[in-house]
């Protein structure tokens, strides 16, 4: 048994009428459990690419397997039951209730009403939404609050892979960093497969273990977020991602020059640490390397001082 949850092999998809295909010839492997990113600009073909893994697209050529079945060989409301979908408009029914929406997948799977029940207050609580919204309609929720209904529903069925197209990209920034920071939090404890496409660089880098960068329906570069900033393939990948300027900026700042002072609270034992008299480049490497979600500062004198999280590093510098 291969441990890759999806691989593409030579797709391509092309629409009627198109010029050129906008998907190219593509092949991906994406291992199971791994959270990867797709990062591209408008129209390079990201949506397609996911749309043809649950067959809303079907490729007019190659295949797509997964967990070593091409999909076209299972029925397509099986293969839909077992990959989440989850996109920016959240789409849930309007006149379901909350608790109604999430129960969409086990209704039609025919879950008895106590197992559903159980489903849908285990998933609320998941993604920190109260009991008492259960009874509530989407349009008495933020818009936050209804993308953490959608990721609800989408994990309904419990399935392996999930499959996300910009779920945040409608959302303000501050409660865009909630929904990533819980979202990679669930999606570490429960070992879910994810592909996630997104326009944010910085969303891509934080969220992805591995990272798809595209252009124009080709893959430019696949590798951790890293190892893509550090060394892009192309010029393209190192423009989309603003490399150079990025990797020259932080270099010359301090960690001590973008921190925010760290007042009484308690730091975990696994936050890693940083000492004030460091560049940025270095705490760049810090939070991606060790996938935390902030690193804090240190004095000489060991003394706990700041905190610093990927946003700080203002990676939208100069853009
Ligand atoms: N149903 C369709 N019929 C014809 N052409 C399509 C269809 N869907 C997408 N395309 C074309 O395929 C290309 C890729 O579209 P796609 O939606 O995959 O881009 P994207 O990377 O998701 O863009 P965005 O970031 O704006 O969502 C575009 O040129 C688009 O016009
Ligand atoms: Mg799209």
């Amino acid at each position: 048994m291969s441990n890759e949850a999806i691989i593409f092999k030579q797709v391509s998809k092309t629409f009627p009428k198109a010029g050129k295909p906008s998907v190219n010839e593509t092949s991906l492997n994406i291992p199971q459990g791994s959270f990867v990113t797709i990062l591209g600009a408008s129209g390079c073909g990201k949506t397609t690419l996911l749309k043809m893994v649950n067959r809303i697209i079907e490729p007019t050529a190659g295949t797509i397997s997964i967990f070593g079945k091409d999909i076209r060989s299972m029925p397509v409301t099986e293969l839909r039951q077992s990959i989440g979908y989850v996109i920016q408009q959240v789409g849930l029914f309007p006149h379901l209730t909350i608790e109604q929406n999430i129960a969409t997948v086990p209704d039609i799977l025919g879950w008895e009403r106590k197992k559903t029940a159980e489903r849908i207050d285990y998933l609320m609580d998941l993604v920190h939404l109260p009991e008492n919204y259960k009874k509530l309609y989407p349009r008495q929720l933020s818009g936050g609050q209804q993308q953490r209904v959608g990721i609800a529903r989408a994990m309904a069925g419990d399935p392996a892979i999930l499959l996300m197209d910009e779920p945040f990209g409608a959302i303000d920034a501050i409660t865009r960093t909630k929904l990533q920071d819980d979202f990679k939090q669930i999606q570490r404890e429960l070992g879910k497969t994810v592909l996630f496409v997104t326009h944010d660089v910085e969303e891509a880098m934080k969220l992805g273990d591995r990272m798809i960068v595209m252009n124009e329906g080709t893959i430019q570069q696949y590798d951790t977020p890293l190892a893509i900033m550090s060394n892009p393939s192309n010029s393209f990948v190192s423009r989309l991602i603003q490399a150079d300027d990025l990797f020259q900026q932080l270099h010359l700042i301090r960690a001590e020059e973008r921190m925010i002072a760290l007042t009484d609270e308690a730091v975990a034992d696994d936050i890693p640490r940083v000492k004030a008299s460091e560049s940025l480049k270095s705490v760049l490497q810090t939070l991606l390397q060790q996938n935390a979600p902030y690193v804090v500062v240190e004095n000489d004198k060991q003394e706990l001082i700041g905190r610093l999280t990927l946003q700080q590093l203002k990676l939208q510098n100069g853009r």
